[in-house]
């Protein structure tokens, strides 16, 4: 057998332990490996080289991806679809273990469904959305670094009386906002999930001034509806081949400091955590997750049990299909929003 690995989307900690952990249990079952090079582009464009024991050596604690990583779509275009199709069987594989978040498993699942290409899944994304897992590789790494982050805006924001509002990712879900936010003792929260206001932020942070909190942790998901804050297509640019704006543009963080100032008189500060969360050594639990995930991938792969994925539900590694995986987006439940709220 002759197995392609690739990692898609954006790179997060723990992608190299996961790569490590396909490769190392492929080898078990005697499997010549491939690395499939940038994401799914490795497959357009026949980037596809072996993956030796010595490449997977060493890597366990090390961020980013050894085989590199793009947004790259095949499915923008029929042709390039084809392309894929005829490279798999160019390069003699028999199957394709795909890391990566809901665009990533969604070409995946297009590849199984429409065009019976035997692939597998491993869930990957800082953000934490992926339908059917507990737990995505690469989260609990982001969530630390928010939290070491909120740890010490605390300090310097209660030195100077200030209300310091931390941008933090998560395109279409709160994870990352509102479990950092929790840990790190965040006073208000905005997530995608529940539309916030700054009419609300605003009194809530008079409130707490005049019960004596002279300063104020504001975490804003870069993906938060807030009420009366919007953008044009334009102000946005250009999507990517998934249909997606960037996010970073918005400068929301920014807005809600500027306005927390403008109207309620106490000094703001922004910071924009951005890609620091997706950096750095991935941790024990994003480690091992990966280490798992990528193990239980190769097992799938050997009971020819193609499009599904390995997930974490419970503290059980199972297999779940791709196809329900990608139908959607998981989002936090209202009730941890609340619960996170009663620190507010
Ligand atoms: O998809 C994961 C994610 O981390 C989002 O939270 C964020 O919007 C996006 O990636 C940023 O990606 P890029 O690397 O393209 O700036």
């Amino acid at each position: 057998m002759r197995i392609g690995v690739l990692t898609g989307g954006g790179d997060v900690p723990g992608l190299n332990a996961a790569i490590r952990a396909v490769a190392r249990r492929g080898f078990v079952y005697g499997y010549e490996m491939r690395a499939v090079k940038n994401g799914w582009g490795g497959l357009v464009e026949g980037n596809i080289v072996p993956l030796t024991r010595s490449m997977v050596s060493g890597i366990l604690h090390v961020g980013g991806t050894i085989l590199g990583a793009s947004r790259v779509n095949p499915f923008r275009d029929k042709a390039v679809v084809r392309v894929c199709l005829e490279n798999f069987h160019e390069f003699g594989l028999d199957a394709i273990v795909a890391i990566g978040g809901e665009d990533t498993l969604g070409v995946a699942t297009r590849f199984y469904e429409e065009h019976q290409m035997p692939v597998v899944g491993v869930p990957k994304t800082m953000d934490n959305d992926v339908i059917g897992t507990d737990y995505c590789i690469g989260f609990d790494t982001a969530v630390t670094t928010v939290t070491d982050a909120l740890d010490k805006l605390h300090t310097t924001a209660s030195a100077h009386h200030r209300a310091i509002v931390v941008e933090v990712m998560g395109r279409h879900a709160g994870w990352v906002a509102i479990i950092g936010g929790l840990a790190g003792g965040a006073d208000y929260i905005f997530t995608p999930e529940v539309e916030g206001s700054l009419k609300d932020v605003c009194e809530h942070l008079k409130s707490r001034w005049r019960q004596g909190s002279t300063f104020s942790i504001i975490v804003v998901s870069e993906g938060a509806k807030i009420r009366e804050i919007e953008y044009s297509e334009e102000e946005l640019g250009d999507k990517d081949e998934f249909g997606h704006v960037r996010l970073d543009r918005r400068g929301l963080g920014e807005t809600v400091a500027r306005e927390i100032e403008r109207r309620t008189g106490f000094e703001s500060r922004c910071v924009v955590l951005g890609h620091l969360q997706r950096g750095g050594s991935p941790t024990v639990f994003d480690r091992v997750l990966a280490t798992r995930l990528g193990v239980y991938a190769i097992e799938l792969v050997k009971e020819g049990k193609f499009g599904y994925m390995a997930a974490l539900q419970g503290n059980k590694v199972v297999p779940f299909p791709l196809k329900e995986a990608t139908s959607g987006i998981k989002t936090v439940d209202v009730e941890l929003y609340e619960l996170a709220q009663t620190f507010f």
